[in-house]
């Protein structure tokens, strides 16, 4: 589209956003969506590419820059974690000049924050964050647009994440509460709570907002009365094994189960950005059952499944989300 706003725009953290631009690319997302409901065709970018880098695994952020961009009238091409020469036999800058020539976009999805920043530093078209160890910010436009879909707001409800909050997805939640005017509360033992840096930048945009960032320890006061409840992942992509047994010791207090949402009370929704170990039905899911007797993990089966769990419809999202994220800066 001629003449967006964020023409040009690469997109590798919310924080680099204000306000109007986050919440104006979830309405995007959701014209999008009423489109592609009404089966109206929107090739708008025939004849454009976009390179895919993926150097960790995913299913919904790949499926969705796929289907958007097709959506769009873009050719795909995906770039798996082995197959190419990225960081192996050729720098991320040198890979950011070459991809430039032959792709109207990039999207990376890898380890540091900073690869993904070098990334859209050397290249001369948008590159896109579609995870790294730091941050998520494409899974916060799908967060975003579930619970104003939900809501029919963002602005002053009450979000609470339970679990590892220091990870992308927790940083992440908080920044997309602080720039939108959210409560935000991480409940979490005091040592998977964000970095001090990024809650004293969280707090101050908050407070601009309309909005508050807390933590706690305790689960009964954190999620009382709760508009929205998260978890994520107790082991994130890219971490040692070794660390299930501290996870499962640390955060088992934290799963989000019936009580959590009754506390919450009844007309809270549950989110999560997905994959969840919420039965035996995955290969790390019986390993973990095999070695420490557990059937579920950060969120219970019961509450997964539950009328409450908004969850499928925050995954298509992804693809709505992602769609308006490409249109609006190609
Ligand atoms: N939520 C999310 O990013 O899912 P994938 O890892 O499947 O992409
Ligand atoms: N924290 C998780 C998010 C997956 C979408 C991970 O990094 O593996």
């Amino acid at each position: 589209m001629k003449g967006h706003p964020l023409q040009g725009r690469d997109f590798l953290k919310l924080l680099d956003f204000s306000t109007e631009e986050i919440l104006g690319l979830v309405d995007l997302a959701a014209e999008l969506k009423q489109k592609k409901k009404e089966g109206i065709v929107h090739d708008v970018y025939r004849g454009r590419n976009i390179a895919l880098i993926f150097e960790k695994t995913s299913t919904r952020t790949r499926c969705s820059f796929e289907v958007a961009a097709h959506d769009l009238g873009m050719g795909t091409t995906y770039l798996n974690p082995t197959d190419s020469q990225i960081g192996k036999k050729e720098s991320i800058r040198d890979t950011a000049r070459v991809l430039s020539g032959m792709f109207d976009a990039i999207e990376y999805r890898g380890y540091g924050q900073e690869i993904v920043e070098e990334l859209a530093k050397y290249a001369d078209v948008p590159v896109y964050n579609g995870l790294t160890n730091e941050f998520h910010p494409t899974q916060m436009l799908a967060d975003l647009l579930t619970i104003k879909e939900h809501f029919g707001r963002v602005s002053g409800l009450k979000f609470v994440y339970l679990g590892d909050a220091r990870y992308n997805t927790g940083n992440s939640l908080m920044v997309a509460c602080a720039k939108t005017g959210m409560h935000f509360t991480a409940c979490a033992p005091k040592a998977y709570w964000p970095e001090s840096e990024l809650v004293e930048e969280c707090k101050k945009l908050a407070l601009e907002h309309g909005g508050s960032i807390s933590f706690t320890e305790d689960v009964r006061e954190g999620t009382r009365d709760a508009d929205v409840i998260s978890t994520d992942v107790w082991v994130s992509m890219g971490e040692p094994d070794e660390v299930w047994e501290e996870r499962i010791r640390d955060l088992s207090p934290y799963r989000v189960d019936r009580s959590v949402m009754e506390n919450a009370g009844s007309d809270a929704i549950f989110l999560h950005c997905l994959p969840s170990f919420h039965d035996l039905g995955t290969g790390i899911g019986r390993k973990i059952h095999e070695k420490f007797g557990l059937t579920e993990m950060e969120v219970t089966d019961e509450v997964f499944e539950s009328e409450q769990s908004l969850v499928f419809q925050e995954a298509e999202n992804r693809m709505h989300t992602i769609k308006a994220v490409l249109y609006a800066t190609l």
